[in-house]
């Protein structure tokens, strides 16, 4: 959450910064800002809303600076305002951050003892404040900046220029991600490697705690106990053009449609010779328990995931929402093994829960999108999901692709097991044509933005499963209100009756998932029971479930497909019918409201 970018070079720098930011939009788009230094002065542009309105204000006032920062701002401490947006500066100094100064109030309040007056309300300004301070007690920029980190207590990647030295930038990482771009007598820092790819590939990860003094043609490390390191160098993989959209008005629906390919990838990078293998050099005979960790819609993967992992390779599998699990730290047993699961690989929850899990001597797997993230570096095996990137804030073909992959560590258990899975076969047929079968299903997208315009206005809509089916449930709310700010909740078809179904009315629109597995007798009476109140169903399910086309509101009659591979299939309707809705709500698709795409901040 928040985006970071810093240049110093011989030239001009705000075009870049602009670009940076703009790649680093993802992290949030609540405001936005650059500062350069130009001439002994710090200039200053921030604007309210999403980098475009910052670029349109730069074009109107523009300003140059071979020194600068930038920030794109997911609000913690303080709305969306011109004050509370980055950088924040005084006559001297401007800075940028990323995370939360957990101690910023008391600071904040010895600050204004002593006369400091802030403008913003945010956790962030009491940085700038601090640098400030000590520089005017005769500090030199390098000292005022240790100085200032050793007082933040939180989470933060911090990065800070000084009016009066323009070949100088000194960050600080500590829980928040930051990386320095190494360029030709030039230097770069960014929140990720994404947006210093078009400027370099030659990219240092700092570590936590470590302090980078940065100039156009050299930089040096400190460690958090201040001792001078060396960090390796990385060439970075990630190609420097940016991502586009296509011929598709929204990311999210190109992401959509990529997902056939990306199965096919998938297939073909981890089915050898017939055969699925993820390749991990682990005994999984020896393992006695696997604990997913994971937040959002990877959560729901991994809660989709435990079905396959119980019922057929018959591994005890606990699944854990990040955030929790981090403070509860339960007692983990080293025969175990940890799979993160995270498409940006950078959520902070669930690194925390990582680094716990480390902790208690268990082997880490990472399931990550993006391989060149902090979840990834800090695992012990990194098992990349191949979905390509993921730009809209709605996760979809991440999801698609973390399952597939979790369905083929599960073969991975089976066969180190050596046990026996008559199934294993038609399996794998399902899975080859599973790609043909998303792209039949959406030839099908006319039929469900009907489903979707009668969703459209209503208050609360329920979404039934059983089995894998409630993971896809899950997500299908999850989806439907991250998008079009509908209430939508998630429920087991069988604990309809403990609570739920008092929702039920002939008001209440229920999606209903009933594929033509071992549940369906057990999903048919559930159904019964909320038709018998009026219940508004349109139901999404098998051959089996047709006997209720002309009962429910809506049918629609999902291909035959092996019942292990269903929840992948039954995934794709949830995502349109969440992306039309959207459409017909209005709501920012691409970014929608008071979210991020990568959660940095706990
Ligand atoms: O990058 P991660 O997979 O760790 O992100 C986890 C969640 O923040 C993410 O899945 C979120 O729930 C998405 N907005 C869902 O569409």
């Amino acid at each position: 959450m928040c985006g970071i970018i810093g240049i110093i070079s011989n030239q001009d720098t705000v075009s870049r910064l602009l670009s940076g930011l703009k790649s680093l939009e993802y992290r949030g788009y609540d405001s936005a800002g650059i500062a350069v230094i130009n001439d002994r002065h710090i200039h200053l542009r921030r604007t309210v809303g999403k980098i475009d309105a910052l670029v349109e204000t730069v074009g109107a006032h523009p300003l140059s600076g071979s020194i600068g920062i930038g920030h794109s701002r997911w609000a913690t401490h303080g709305g969306s305002t011109i004050q509370n947006a980055h950088p924040h500066i005084t006559d001297q100094v401007a800075i940028v951050h990323n995370g939360i100064i957990e101690n910023h109030r008391n600071i904040r309040l010895s600050l204004e003892k002593k006369g400091t007056s802030f403008s913003s309300e945010t956790d962030s300004e009491v940085i700038v404040h601090l640098v400030t301070g000590y520089l005017n007690q005769g500090l030199d920029p390098e000292q005022a900046a240790f100085k200032t980190f050793e007082q933040l207590e939180g989470a933060y990647a911090v990065a800070v220029i000084f009016r009066d030295f323009d070949d100088l930038m000194i960050c600080s990482r500590k829980g928040s991600p930051l990386t320095l771009g190494l360029g030709k007598a030039e230097m770069f820092i960014g929140s990720d490697a994404l947006s210093l790819s078009p400027f370099t590939h030659d990219l240092v990860y700092l570590e936590e705690g470590d302090i980078a003094v940065l100039k156009r043609d050299s930089y040096k490390i400190y460690d958090q106990n201040k001792v001078l390191v060396e960090r390796p160098v990385t060439k970075s993989q990630i190609s420097g053009e940016g991502v586009s959209k296509g011929k598709y008005p929204h990311f999210m629906l190109k992401e959509i449609y990529e997902q056939p390919d990306v199965i096919r990838r998938i297939i073909q990078k981890y089915v050898k010779g017939g055969v699925p293998c993820v390749g991990l050099d682990i005994d999984w005979a020896a393992v006695d328990q696997v604990t997913f960790v994971a937040c959002g819609t990877s959560f729901y993967a991994a809660q989709i995931a435990q079905n396959w992992f119980e019922g057929v390779a018959k591994m005890s599998t606990r699944v854990e929402v990040a955030s929790e699990f981090r403070y509860r730290q339960p007692p983990l047993s080293n025969r175990g093994v940890t799979i993160v699961i995270s498409q940006s690989g950078e959520t902070a929850d669930t690194l925390a829960a990582l680094r716990y899990a480390k902790s208690e001597g268990q082997t880490v797997i990472a399931l990550v999108n993006v391989v060149e993230s902090t979840i990834a570096r800090e695992s012990d095996y990194v098992v990349p999901i191949s979905a390509g990137p993921e730009i809209g804030v709605a996760s979809t073909k991440a999801f698609t692709a973390q399952l597939l992959i979790l369905i083929f560590i599960c073969f991975d258990i089976l066969r180190s097991k050596k046990k026996d899975f008559p199934d294993f076969a038609h399996i794998l047929k399902a899975l080859k044509v599973l790609p043909l079968a998303f792209e039949k299903l959406l030839l099908d997208r006319k039929l469900l933005q009907q489903i979707s315009q009668k969703l459209a206005g209503n208050k609360s809509i329920i979404f039934l499963g059983r089995g894998a089916m409630f993971g896809v449930a899950l997500e299908g709310a999850l989806k439907l209100k991250e998008l079009s700010y509908l209430h939508a909740e998630g429920a087991p078809s069988g604990e309809l009756k403990h609570g739920p179904i008092a929702l039920v009315d002939e008001h209440t629109p229920i999606i209903y998932l009933m594929p033509d597995d071992v549940l369906v007798e057990k999903n048919k009476s559930n159904l019964e029971e909320v038709m018998a109140r009026k219940g508004q169903v349109y139901l999404i399910g098998g051959a089996s479930a047709s006997i209720y086309r002309e009962k429910v509101v809506h049918f629609f009659e999902m291909p035959d497909l092996d019942a292990f591979c269903a929840p992948l299939l039954y995934t794709l309707p949830m995502q349109l019918i969440a992306y039309e809705t959207a459409l017909i709500e209005g709501s920012d698709v691409d970014q929608p409201r008071n979210l991020a795409k990568s959660v940095t901040v706990e």
